[in-house]
């Protein structure tokens, strides 16, 4: 089975190339499940409705998210209603939404969780005490020919830590929220695909996605008053990884893809 995972989507630019893209993956038979992180989709902060059945209509079978879930309000009640748009597990209980979630598709079923990490993130549950739930949850279903987890982060450590509790239990686990991708992709020991940071799908003339000027003087001048960010407007580079895994839902490689904008260097 061949996956596609896209990395943090930051804004319009982003956002429109991502979807032309996944229409012509689609068309061209290229994926047979196409996963997206769609928390900064939005103008760089949070996702809407229309922005998320935008994705799932034009071929993206299940998007994922983190911290920036709740920065656009009107996501409240869609999450509540769907079981295609993840939130991290770990967010404090109560909290509307799901972070674990299967999925019929023609392949058969797939498993798909959220997570978020606590080192230099917002507050959340720890995280090292729900990963058991995960692997039951995935492991109990036979039929599961795919599973994936999206390890939301900042830190590497912390990341790669999860990727071995999980490495066995899952076909992949994959980093996401530092907006840099990493080169560390391979397949685990015990056959998990993994990667810390896929990298962003946004302009990279930037920081992090941001116009860099006002960025860069937010570091320069932290005492400052600055206006918010805005989304860097240059050509976006599509940024993720491609999973192909054997029918015991264990990974055969995993390999980056980066499309377009100023680090398009690995076609499919
Ligand atoms: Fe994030
Ligand atoms: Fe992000």
């Amino acid at each position: 089975m061949k996956t596609l995972f896209i990395g943090d989507i930051v804004g319009r630019k982003a956002r429109n190339f991502a979807i032309e893209k996944i229409k012509e993956f689609k068309k061209g038979k290229c994926f047979d499940l196409i996963i997206v992180n769609v928390e900064n989709s939005a103008g760089g902060f949070g996702v809407t409705p229309e922005i998320c059945d935008q994705f799932l209509l034009n071929g993206a079978d299940v998007l994922t998210s983190g911290n920036h879930i709740w920065d656009k309000k009107e996501i409240i009640s869609y999450i509540n209603e769907t079981n295609k748009l993840l939130r991290p597990m770990n967010m404090v209980e109560g909290t509307p939404g799901l972070g674990i979630t299967i999925i019929d598709t023609s392949f058969g079923k797939i498993g798909v969780a959220n997570v978020m990490t606590n080192l230099f993130m917002p507050k959340s549950n720890p995280v090292f005490e729900l990963l058991n739930q995960i692997k039951l949850k995935f492991n109990s279903n036979e039929n599961i020919c795919f599973s994936l987890v999206d390890v939301h982060g900042e830190a590497t450590s912390e990341k790669l830590a999860i990727g071995h509790i999980l490495d066995g239990h899952v076909s992949a686990v994959v980093g996401t929220h530092t907006h840099i991708p990493t080169s560390d992709y391979r397949v685990l020991e015990n056959g998990t695909a993994y990667i810390t940071d896929v990298g962003m799908s946004g302009d990279y003339n930037s920081v992090i996605g941001m116009e860099k000027k006002a960025a860069i003087s937010r570091f320069q001048y932290p005492n400052n008053k600055h206006p918010r960010l805005t989304v860097s407007d240059g050509p976006p580079t599509l940024c993720g990884v491609v999973i192909n895994s054997k029918k015991n839902g264990l990974a055969e490689s995993i390999k980056p893809i980066r499309i377009g904008g100023v680090i398009d260097n690995i076609g499919i």
